[in-house]
């Protein structure tokens, strides 16, 4: 049984099965348009919405240094994706480099969690651009009904701006691929205007006084906060739970985390690009670098601009403007932010209709979903079934605490990946790699120890969920995948031989 839990495909199999007509998707992007890609999914909800609420909750103008840490700890995995995505080019990123590594049931475990990081976050990002058209639509006056609005401070509401956003971004990639990174670039380039427009004009508004003190003194969360939202590494050491702080830097980098997460997803589309050995280390690494540095900037900006503790939750960026009189800098920014947003959600939702089609023609989910549509050549029904359930996700939740289970899936998948470079250099040495991850074991082992880190510092509940949504993958596996894989078929047809 244990080796038919760890079969793993051959790296050339895998390969080979892309050029399957009836399963072979387009061949379309260039090393600039997956850069644009990465950065087109990267920046988003992250720094436009949840630097605020973390400044002033968890860290205060030292979220600069929050950014920091998580910034490596992502350069670190993606050091480590980059290798396998040269070695491994075809679609599904983490879940086919750990089929080729680690094993059947692995894989299906890494899949399984990518929903987690790709349709959750999918759903969360549409939630996020909701909120900021709303704001821009209140500004011209039209208001939306609180039923329609999403669910706020317990209230429940469809959010029906964010299914709709959904369902719409669903056409558009049934139809094609070449289309959406077309709309894509423009998207792209409005997000980093604003971004950019954020530094250079709030950085004249930056009163010196806001950075004192820039970490903030540790505070305990008190008596009667509740254990499970504290985070997991100071209930399993007995601290007190606490906020700010160097421990609040942590903290804060757990969450923030989730403004890097997409640069992965540029390994998703290797599979489509014309030469993925050489493009795809370029992709992920380049637009990790940009995001990087602006969001350290836009944080410090922020936070100088507009004390930490005054800071809105909602549309940090563009209310840090109102607070400093100039409320048309504060429109045109939750403009751009809305723009920006769309192109974060369409590319999760991407990621994960890709995701879904390699688990498909593998057979541990139905084989239907694999099919490509004969004139756009892409998976149209895994695209349209993910696009209704993500829309309804959208309509029904809301951001803060789907924002840390997406994290900690997310993670969870970069220790995976990290493992398969040490094992994949160990099993196939033979494999051509055009990216090399520079001193295995050590950089692996390194990326494996600060995921780790970051996940520890997610509270104990978000735990509590990744456990369950993980354990009913472990189900769905033995119920259907394990039977139903190409693998299994393929020895069972070799046996009858
Ligand atoms: N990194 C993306 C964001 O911040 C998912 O919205």
């Amino acid at each position: 049984m244990s080796s038919t839990l760890f079969r793993t495909k051959s790296v050339e199999q895998s390969i080979r099965d892309t050029e399957e007509p009836e399963h072979a998707l387009k061949k379309s992007l260039s090393a600039l348009d997956l850069t644009v890609f990465g950065v087109g999914v990267i920046i988003g909800t992250g720094i436009f919405v949840l630097t605020g609420k973390i400044a002033k909750e968890s860290a205060g103008p030292a979220v600069a240094l929050s950014f920091v840490v998580a910034g490596l700890v992502c350069a670190l995995a993606a050091l480590c994706y980059a290798e396998f995505a040269s070695t491994v080019p075809v679609a599904g990123s983490a879940y086919t480099f750990s089929y080729a590594s680690l094993g059947e049931f692995p894989a299906w475990i890494i899949g399984w969690d990518l929903i987690l990081e790709l349709a959750l976050g999918c759903a969360v990002v549409a939630v996020g651009w909701s909120g900021y058209l709303r704001s821009l639509l209140e500004t011209a006056g039209f208001h939306m009904p609180q039923a329609l609005s999403g669910t706020h401070e317990g209230k429940f509401g469809f959010d029906l701006l964010a299914c709709v956003l959904v369902l719409v971004l669903t056409a558009i990639l049934v139809a094609g691929m070449k289309l959406s990174s077309r709309v894509t670039n423009v998207i792209v380039a409005v997000k980093v205007t604003v971004v950019l427009l954020v530094i250079i004009v709030g950085a004249l508004y930056i009163t010196g006084s806001n950075y004192d003190p820039f970490i903030p003194p540790s505070q305990s969360a008190g008596p009667d906060s509740n254990t499970l939202t504290a985070p997991l590494v100071q209930l399993m050491f007995g601290f007190t739970p606490s906020h700010f702080g160097v421990m609040g830097i942590f903290t804060a980098a757990a969450v923030v985390f989730f403004a890097f997460i997409g640069f992965d997803i540029v390994a998703t589309a290797a599979e489509e690009t014309h030469n993925p050995q050489r493009d795809v280390p370029r992709g992920i690494l380049g637009s990790l670098f940009v995001c990087t540095v602006l969001y350290v900037a836009v944080s410090l900006v922020v936070t100088g601009m507009q004390k930490y503790s005054e800071l809105s939750t909602d549309a940090p960026l563009a209310d840090a403007f109102k607070a400093v009189g100039h409320p048309f800098w504060a429109g045109l920014i939750s403009f751009g932010a809305a723009v920006g947003l769309t192109s974060v959600c369409m590319i999760l939702l991407l990621g994960q209709t890709r995701v879904f089609f390699a688990m498909s023609r593998d057979g541990l989910l139905p084989k239907g979903f694999s099919k490509v549509h004969p004139r756009f050549g892409t998976p149209y029904r895994s695209t349209v079934l993910l696009g209704v359930i993500v829309a309804v996700v959208a309509g029904f939740t809301s951001i803060d605490e789907l924002a840390e289970l997406v994290n900690i899936g997310t993670l969870f998948a970069f220790v995976v990946v990290a493992l398969g470079v040490i094992i994949l250099r160990r099993k196939r040495p033979d494999l051509p790699r055009s990216f090399r991850t520079p001193l295995v074991p050590y950089v692996p082992v390194l990326s494996v120890l600060a995921s780790l880190w970051l996940m520890l510092n997610l509270p104990a509940e978000t735990w509590i969920r990744f456990g369950v949504w993980m354990a009913l993958g472990v189900v769905v596996y033995f119920v259907y995948g394990r039977a139903h894989s190409r693998l299994q078929r393929g020895a069972a047809e070799e046996f009858a031989e």
